[in-house]
């Protein structure tokens, strides 16, 4: 596996340009396939989990037409068979076509999604919206027989906000008889961002946003344009990045708004900034003081930039905290920080961390525990000292686009050994 290596301590100053949303593009492309038409999706990232959807597209029939940032995809001959386990592990988001060929045939035939190792990931609350719904699930050694006569619109209550529920659950009830409502529903930028394409497409939904959506189900979908939202965790790990090591960096094409408990957080350690419409802006490093994070579900703290944030806190004066809500194993980056030069402990239950700054870290070997604990380590590695060398940097290409051309165009000296 190739790996990331990079000379520390550079200054970058210019402008990085943010891509579409990774975990809103792969909820939309599945849900593509519920169209009866042609859709054509935009700003959708260069990375690998876009990759392994397209192979699972290709493996039903469905056409894929994919430009640079662009994808066409037409499921007229979609065919309905079972998802292999290859397909279906290659990454978490797969489990999107439960819901959309759910939705679509009636029927889905899968194994249970792969994605990164940060806690059990179960979908329990997928498939208590698909009973709702009125379908038979068949579970046997981690593959899914998924069935329903008809789809019928039913009252769902989460028992937590999951964003994969959520948006599995709106995929399957689309083309329901009657009317489904979610209570308890996530929030999240992305939710929204789905919930539009198929309203786009002729689809009722409302409330997506808030934790009440209503859904009316339709026959038909019809052929729409679409475009991805910036992704909030690429945007938020380059502002990060900037704090840390900007001269006059600008994070461009994102939305603000988006990133507000970061933002608020980096301003309470002393991080000053410029904000606009769609743009922030550092001048230059300041002095950081140490603080403490709790993740939640949207707004709250992303659990995403977690793991970015503790490399952040790592050059924050004195004693931070990290508590992490929604995983159970979100700190294994931290032993790898550890190497570097950081003091971080993780406390006994797993969930809590310390982190004692400011430390110097130094360039080192270090390995890529999963996608954002591997960011978190590409932005150590940009402020330590000496060279730093990145093994299994396919967690990385899995969601940051072009990573190594956007942090080289700012001056970063970073490359792909
Ligand atoms: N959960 C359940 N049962 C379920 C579903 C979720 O117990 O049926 C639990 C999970 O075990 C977890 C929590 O609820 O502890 C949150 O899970 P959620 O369903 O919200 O997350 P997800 O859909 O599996 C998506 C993103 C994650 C992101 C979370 C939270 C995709 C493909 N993945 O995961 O992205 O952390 O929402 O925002 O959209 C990442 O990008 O690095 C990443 C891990």
């Amino acid at each position: 596996m190739p790996k990331i290596k990079i000379e520390g301590n550079h200054q970058l100053s210019g402008t990085i340009d943010v891509g579409g949303a990774k975990n809103s593009a792969v909820a939309l492309i599945p849900a593509a396939i519920l169209c009866d038409e042609t859709v054509t999706i935009s700003n959708v990232p260069n990375i690998t989990d876009v990759d392994d959807l397209e192979r699972i597209l290709i493996h039903l029939n469905a056409k894929i037409n994919r430009g640079e940032n662009k994808v066409e995809i037409s499921s007229e001959n979609i065919i309905n068979k079972e998802i292999n386990e290859d397909l279906s592990k290659k990454l978490r988001a797969s489990y999107y076509f439960m819901g959309a060929l759910l939705g679509k045939f009636g029927k889905v035939e899968m194994y249970f999604p792969g994605g990164c190792a940060i806690g059990a990931r179960p979908i329990n609350l997928h498939l208590k919206g698909f009973e709702l719904l009125g379908a038979t699930i068949t579970e046997e050694e981690n593959h899914f027989t998924i069935e329903a006569e008809q789809l019928k619109g039913n009252n769902i209550y989460l028992d937590f906000p999951s964003v994969g529920a959520t948006i599995n659950i709106m995929l399957a009830a689309v083309k329901a008889k009657g009317k489904t409502i979610i209570e308890n529903a996530a929030k999240e930028p992305e939710i929204v961002n789905v919930a539009t394409f198929l309203n786009n497409m002729g689809a009722k939904i409302k409330g997506a946003g808030t934790s009440t959506i209503k859904i009316t189900g339709v026959k038909y979908l019809h052929s729409c344009f679409h475009e991805v939202i910036p992704d909030r965790i690429e945007a938020g790990t380059y502002l990060i990045i900037a704090s840390l090591i900007g001269k006059d960096l600008t994070i461009s094409n994102i939305i603000p708004n988006h990133l507000e408990a970061l933002i608020a957080k980096l301003n309470e350690c002393g991080v000053e900034m410029e904000q606009g419409i769609d743009y922030i802006r550092v001048l230059e490093p300041k002095e950081y003081k140490a603080t403490s994070i709790k993740t939640l579900v949207y707004p709250g703290f992303p659990t995403d930039l977690q793991q970015i944030m503790a490399t952040f806190l790592t050059q924050c004066k004195g004693r931070s905290v990290i508590e992490e809500t929604i995983y159970e194993n979100r700190f294994l980056n931290l032993f790898e920080l550890n190497k570097m030069g950081a003091d971080t402990k993780v406390l006994a239950n797993n969930q809590k961390a310390i982190i004692k700054g400011k430390t110097k870290l130094i360039g080192t070997e270090v390995n890529s525990t999963d996608l954002r604990g591997g960011a978190s380590l590409l932005v150590a590695a940009l402020i330590a000292e000496g060279t730093t060398t990145i093994d299994n940097i396919g967690y990385i290409l899995r969601g940051y686009d072009k990573i190594v051309e956007k942090l080289s165009s700012v001056g970063a000296k970073i490359e792909i050994i």
